[in-house]
């Protein structure tokens, strides 16, 4: 089989280069939902059908296992699809599938605690606030679902999510840097105004700004740590297999990269970030 990643356009790259370094035996098929990105401001509903229709066809292209490498669709779709579509399409299709999001693993890196961990109650009494500054789409924004699983497991971090509507679209279209940067650092300056203070971290909560992840390291005061999801996310998958050895993942010679948009290449920004030339083909 394949692991199929998936994202509504080029953000979900960042995911898939850091599993390819880390599974290089295994085969990938990347599905870029372009002719329908971004999903960041579309309606639940929407976005939903959206990435049941990308894992579908995923799973047509041969994968088992498919990733959604967009915080988007893992906040406001996973939960729906594995409770009810998931269990009745593998009975249709007569095999194990499974699709697996980004956030749960994002979280387990942001607090230290696995997934069934819930945060004992210590009192109210909290020695030191821990920062967290989330940038994501204000759908993923509007969710909460970091501030709601955050908190479960942590009472000494406090989430702070700014929604940052114009990034991934300015991403998806390859915009100079130096815009991206001056759109970045109003984010940063926002997100600032509203906690009175430089937050102690940060994680870019949408997989399209991972591309420009040196830019919000320029724009947030030096050494301020990220969370990085594409390393989070390969940690969690490396434990995933072990867990379920019923997923075989290749031979590693299966590398394609599918968009239900404009085939051929992508650009120069995608490309200096991935580190090769890239062409997709069309869905
Ligand atoms: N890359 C996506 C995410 O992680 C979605 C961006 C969009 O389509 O708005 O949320």
């Amino acid at each position: 089989m394949a692991i199929g990643v998936f994202d509504s356009g080029v953000g979900g790259l960042s995911v898939h280069h850091k599993l390819v370094e880390r599974f290089p035996t295994a085969d990938f098929v990347y599905l870029a939902d372009q002719a329908n990105t971004p999903y960041g401001g579309r309606p639940g509903e929407e976005i939903v059908a959206l990435t049941k229709a990308g894992c579908e066809r995923l799973f047509a292209e041969g994968c088992d296992l498919v990733v959604l490498a967009c915080n988007t669709a893992s906040g406001i779709a996973l939960r729906r699809l594995q409770q009810t579509w998931l269990p009745g399409y593998r009975r249709e299709l007569g095999r194990p599938v499974n699709v697996l999001g980004i956030i749960v693993p994002t979280i387990e890196a942001a607090t230290g605690l696995p997934w069934e961990h819930e945060a004992e109650r210590r009192g109210d009494k909290v020695e030191k606030l821990d920062i967290l500054a989330v940038f994501s789409t204000p759908a993923t924004t509007a969710s909460r679902v970091y501030e709601i699983e955050i908190d479960k497991r942590r009472q000494d971090v406090a989430v702070f999510s700014q929604p940052c509507p114009d990034l991934a679209p300015m991403i998806e279209q390859g915009t100079p840097r130096e815009e991206l940067a001056a759109a970045i650092a109003g984010h940063v300056k926002a997100i600032t105004s509203r906690i009175g203070r430089a937050p102690d971290r940060a994680i870019l909560g949408c997989t399209h700004y991972e591309i420009t992840a040196d830019l919000f390291r320029a724009a947030l005061p030096a050494g301020t740590p990220l969370i990085h999801q594409p390393q989070a996310t390969a940690d969690a998958l490396v434990r995933y297999f072990e867990r379920h050895p019923e997923f075989k993942t290749g031979t590693g010679s299966v590398r394609r990269f599918l968009t239900t948009g404009r085939p051929g290449a992508q650009s120069s920004l995608v490309e200096a970030f991935w580190g090769a030339p890239l062409s997709f083909e069309r869905a």
